[in-house]
């Protein structure tokens, strides 16, 4: 039995785990990174846990939230315009990570 759970839940982990890098090499370069990689306008920056702390704190639906709607200097989307929630979730993940 656990092994038959193994066998119908690992492909799933694989799936989900290419689609936020997919997310993250398609659009993080040609649309967040304008802003974050320099910190723009105080832009939280990529890669600086310190600079995201504060802002993890109200949770992953608030900050999807923010971006679809956009939050002062950012603009509704922040400017990828195809994204869906699950990307932002996943380039937001990719961000606020330290490197
Ligand atoms: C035009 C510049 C710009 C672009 C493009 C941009 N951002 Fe932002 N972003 C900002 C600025 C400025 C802030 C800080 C807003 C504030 O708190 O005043 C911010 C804040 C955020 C926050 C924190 C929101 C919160 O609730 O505190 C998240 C999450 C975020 N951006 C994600 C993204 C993602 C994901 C993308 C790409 C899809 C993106 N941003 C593209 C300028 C930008």
């Amino acid at each position: 039995m656990k092994k038959l759970l193994l066998v119908v839940l690992l492909p799933f982990v694989a799936v989900m785990a290419q689609a936020s890098e997919q997310a993250v090499s398609k659009y993080y370069a040609k649309t967040c990174a304008i802003c974050h990689t320099s910190g723009v306008a105080n832009a939280p920056k990529t890669g600086v846990a310190s600079d995201w702390a504060p802002r993890l704190e109200k949770g992953m639906d608030a900050m999807v939230h923010s971006v679809q709607n956009g939050l002062n200097a950012m603009p509704p989307k922040g400017m990828c315009m195809s994204c869906s929630a699950d990307d932002f979730k996943a380039l937001i993940e990719y961000m606020s990570s330290a490197k």
